[in-house]
């Protein structure tokens, strides 16, 4: 049976999960006001989080035989989440809201790779989508309680 579908939707986890990962680097560096005591290290938490699934994915990507996006101008390119340059003048709210946007977007493509994958017979990837599901969307679920 064919993988092609299961790598290429592996192939844009890889480059999502490092893009999120340089936002939540970016919110982490920026923020200020209320909440930055609470929400610096939590950035610093969800980035742990995020790369540790990255890794996984990109192994599993890997061992079924393909080849993951590995430098920045990829990941850039192939991710569709949203990054500009930092300024100062954003409330820690807005930051959050951008990570919000973020979030949504990967358990949309994880509920893709959920099905993609099982389209493939391919129950590794399945497991490792719906347990990295599970982490984002209860750090939605946290996120989105913090802005109300
Ligand atoms: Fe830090």
């Amino acid at each position: 049976m064919s993988n092609e579908h299961t790598q290429e939707v592996l192939n844009q986890t890889v480059a999502d999960l490092s893009k999120a990962s340089a936002l939540v680097h970016q919110i982490h560096w920026y923020l200020r006001g209320p909440g930055f005591l609470y929400l610096h290290p939590k950035m610093d938490e969800l980035k742990d989080q995020l790369d540790e699934h990255l890794d996984e994915f990109a192994e599993r990507l890997i061992t079924i035989g393909g080849s993951p996006v590995s430098t920045l101008a990829e990941f850039d390119k192939n991710s569709k989440i949203e990054m500009t340059p930092a300024v100062w003048g954003k409330s820690n709210s807005e930051r959050v809201k951008e990570l919000i946007v973020a979030y949504k977007y990967l358990t949309q493509l994880f509920k893709d790779g959920i099905k993609i994958a099982g389209d493939d017979g391919d129950d590794v990837t399945v497991d490792l989508y719906t347990t990295a599901l599970g982490d984002i969307e209860k750090t939605l679920w946290m996120i989105e309680a913090e802005v109300g």
